[in-house]
């Protein structure tokens, strides 16, 4: 069977962590989208994995693929599995040949494009991290990218770098002016430099066996009745097509990227559980609206500060202080919808212990209509007025005590909470997050065992 965790809001719901809760169980843990762009964190009895590239998985010793659908920087890629094994882990990660290669001008692309829109002051920045994620989607869309395949035969290699650089080039020289003879990143535009270190890179991808036939090893391990986790990057709200474009990352988080980053059919994806995870507050790293926000006034903002302080809330890849909102339900309706979760996992619950109020958006006012949903275009829900429900708050509480004890040892307000967030979009609680640590979980359902 498959279960597929998905980030039901803006990213950093706390996946890494359900991920590896619930990794024990699996026999493969697939990453099906994205790249380094992700941060997954898991706390296994006080020590903490970051983790970027590797499936989160490794921390339990389990098999972790990345997918056709993902993009590969392989040098964060070795840095990453060269450190865990510095740290006494032994990640066997296999990489999908037909993932696409994030390549050295794809990073300096991103960084270019986001200071062309910045210097406008048009306010368009995406605030990427930079990662070159979307130029090496773009390239992948374009049908000149270059795929894990491809670094494991010279030839071909070149001859894709010979038709993809000039390209690049002409970009950075002829649309965004740069003088790359005058500029330290001309060796990220030089093809004879850049086919040697990749095919050096393919050399090393062949001689640890990394890489796979995704579909056909999937298929395989799933007819053998082994259980396949994915583990979705980003979240719902940052879907190229389900999210609040432009403000995106350039891949599909949602379940249905499942199926098509990894080869292994809609039907048996679908045929399994799909968790939505679920941060019981917001937060976003990176541009673009977010209603629920609490930046309105100096007392928000003090409340904002106190949440970020108390949940860790800086990014994990750039290091930058996520904004902070409300619980937003018109959000969390949508991402189930488009994902069609079984169950959810709330995360975060002991960071709104102690708050003086507690807030959660059931609906949007627009134009006069009362909206229950999050609208197509990033311009009106930037225009959405949150309509709010005021909840019991809950005093501080002894998260391992509870997570050992269960879902009844949570404080009344707290459960409350939580039946009513799964009410308002009708799908059931699986666990809830009390604490970053593996114990630190109230588990009510095991999807595994669904
Ligand atoms: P991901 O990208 O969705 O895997 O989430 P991140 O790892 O980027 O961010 C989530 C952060 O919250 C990490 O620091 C986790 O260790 C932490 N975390 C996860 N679940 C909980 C929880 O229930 N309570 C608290 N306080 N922290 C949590
Ligand atoms: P995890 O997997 C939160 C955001 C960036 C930016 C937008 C596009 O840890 O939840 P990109 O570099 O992907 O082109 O940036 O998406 N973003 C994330 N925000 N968590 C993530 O991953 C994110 N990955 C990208 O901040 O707004
Ligand atoms: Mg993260």
């Amino acid at each position: 069977m498959t279960l597929t965790i998905v980030g039901s809001q803006l990213g950093d719901e706390g996946k890494g962590a359900l991920v590896d809760r619930w990794g024990g169980d699996a026999d493969v843990v697939v990453r099906y989208q994205g790249g380094d762009n992700a941060g997954h964190t898991v706390v296994e009895g006080g020590t903490e994995y970051k983790l970027s590239l590797v499936p989160s998985g490794a921390v339990r010793g389990t098999v972790g693929i990345l997918g056709n659908g993902c993009v590969v920087n392989p040098k964060t890629l070795f840095t990453e599995i060269d450190d865990l094994r510095e740290r006494g882990l032994d990640p066997d990660v296999r990489v999908a040949r037909r993932a696409h290669v994030i390549m050295p001008y794809h990073r300096v692309l991103d960084g270019i494009e986001e200071e062309v829109k910045a210097d406008d002051d048009a306010g368009d920045e995406v605030g990427t991290t930079g990662r070159g994620i979307g130029p090496t989607y773009e390239d992948k869309a374009g049908r000149r990218g270059i795929r894990i395949a491809d670094l494991l035969a010279p030839d071909v290699l070149r001859e894709k770098l010979e038709y993809a650089v000039p390209q690049k080039r002409a970009l950075v020289e002829d649309v965004y002016g740069l003088d790359l003879a005058e500029d330290d990143r001309a060796e990220a535009f030089d093809v004879d430099a850049l086919h040697e270190e990749f095919t050096r890179i393919g050399e090393r991808l062949a001689d640890e066996g990394m890489t796979v036939n995704c579909s056909d090893y999937l298929n395989r391990r799933s007819d053998a009745g082994d259980r396949i986790l994915f583990e979705g990057a980003q979240g719902t709200h940052i879907d190229v097509d389900h999210g609040n474009y432009p403000f995106v990352t350039s891949s599909n988080p949602t379940a249905g990227g499942a199926a098509v980053g990894s080869g292994l059919g809609v039907t048996t994806v679908g045929d399994g559980e799909v968790v939505g995870i679920v941060k019981a507050y917001l937060s976003r790293v990176g541009s673009g609206p977010l209603p629920t926000e609490l930046d309105g006034d100096a007392e928000e903002e003090a409340l904002a500060d106190d949440i970020r302080e108390k949940g860790g809330e800086f990014g994990t890849v750039t290091g930058r202080p996520r904004r902070i909102g409300w619980l937003d339900l018109p959000m969390l309706r949508h991402a189930a919808r488009v994902s069609g979760f079984t169950g959810v996992a709330v995360n975060h619950v002991d960071v709104l212990a102690g708050l003086d109020e507690l807030k959660a958006c059931t609906a949007y006012e627009l134009d006069g209509d009362e909206l229950d949903t999050v609208p197509t275009t990033t311009e009106r829900w930037e225009r959405c007025e949150p309509v709010y429900e005021t909840l019991d708050t809950w005093e501080p509480f002894d998260s391992a005590a509870v997570a050992e004890e269960g879902y009844d040892a949570l404080p009344e307000a707290a459960r409350e909470y939580l039946e009513f967030v799964a009410d308002e979009i009708d799908t059931p609680v699986y666990a809830v997050g009390v604490g970053p640590d593996r114990e630190e979980t109230v588990e009510l359902t095991n999807p595994f065992d669904e």
